[in-house]
């Protein structure tokens, strides 16, 4: 099954994106969590993406595709979630054309719908552990530790430096402008799927799978 997971930022994508992963025995791919793994270990590709994610902008579409393109020949075999990519209606065209050389089929695009006071709400309160990248919650998913890992047992839960106030404003400007269009290239593919991403997360991955067999 090849899926892609598509909303705005903090609408919860990666966190459904794991589950989803599980569940299907699919590969999460994230272009987000690949630029972040590179800025990670200093490579020039996460030097050249740090400054546009930190500022809340769309990192140039050659850098993003090329590690889209590695990411996707890994792991087509398996099926995947794509989470992340595209955000715009060009990289939409060049994950077209990639799939087609590659023989494989879009099986559905899960849109997520989430109002922006609560996308702030999940943004703002966002932790991420530096260590292995799990994802918490101050309020909806807080570790079972404060400040500890409930994963690796590291004391290293930051907050994202785009998910400060200011940046998460430029995001979301950006993905009015420039990714919102994309869902509309999928609905006349008839792809979309559109999910109520309000309720917890339980709440939503049940909506989700329920919308999956409705494909199949
Ligand atoms: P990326 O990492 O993809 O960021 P994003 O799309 O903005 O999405 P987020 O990771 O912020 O949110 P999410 O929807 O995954 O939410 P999550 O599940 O974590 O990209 C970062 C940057 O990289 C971009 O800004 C750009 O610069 C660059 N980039 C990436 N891809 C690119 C591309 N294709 N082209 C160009 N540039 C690119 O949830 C958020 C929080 O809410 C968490 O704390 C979670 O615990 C909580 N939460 C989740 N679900 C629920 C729920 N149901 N109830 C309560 N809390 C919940």
């Amino acid at each position: 099954m090849n899926l892609l997971i598509f909303g705005p930022p903090g609408a919860g994508k990666g966190t459904q994106s794991a589950l989803i992963a599980k569940q299907f025995n699919i590969k999460h791919i994230s272009t987000g969590d690949l630029f972040r793994e590179n800025i990670k270990k200093g490579t020039p590709l996460g030097v050249e993406a740090q400054g546009y994610m930190n500022r809340g902008a769309l990192v140039p579409d050659d850098v993003t595709v090329k590690m889209l393109e590695g990411a996707l020949a890994a792991n087509d075999k398996q099926g995947f979630i794509l989470d992340g990519f595209p955000r715009t209606i060009d990289q939409a065209k060049v994950l077209g054309a990639m799939l087609t050389n590659r023989k494989v089929k879009l099986d559905c695009v899960l849109v997520l719908t989430v109002e922006t006071k609560m996308i702030v709400e999940r943004l703002s309160g966002r932790r991420v552990c530096q260590k292995c990248g799990e994802v918490f919650h101050i309020t909806a998913r807080p570790p079972s530790k404060p400040g500890i890992c409930d994963k690796c047992g590291s004391d290293q839960l930051i907050q994202r430096p785009d998910d400060k106030a200011e940046v998460i404003t430029k995001r979301l400007d950006t993905f009015w402008a420039q990714t919102a269009p994309v869902k509309k290239f999928y609905e006349e593919m008839d792809l979309v799927r559109e999910i109520d991403g309000t309720g917890s997360e339980s709440q939503v991955f049940m909506k989700i799978q329920d919308a999956l067999r409705e494909t199949q």
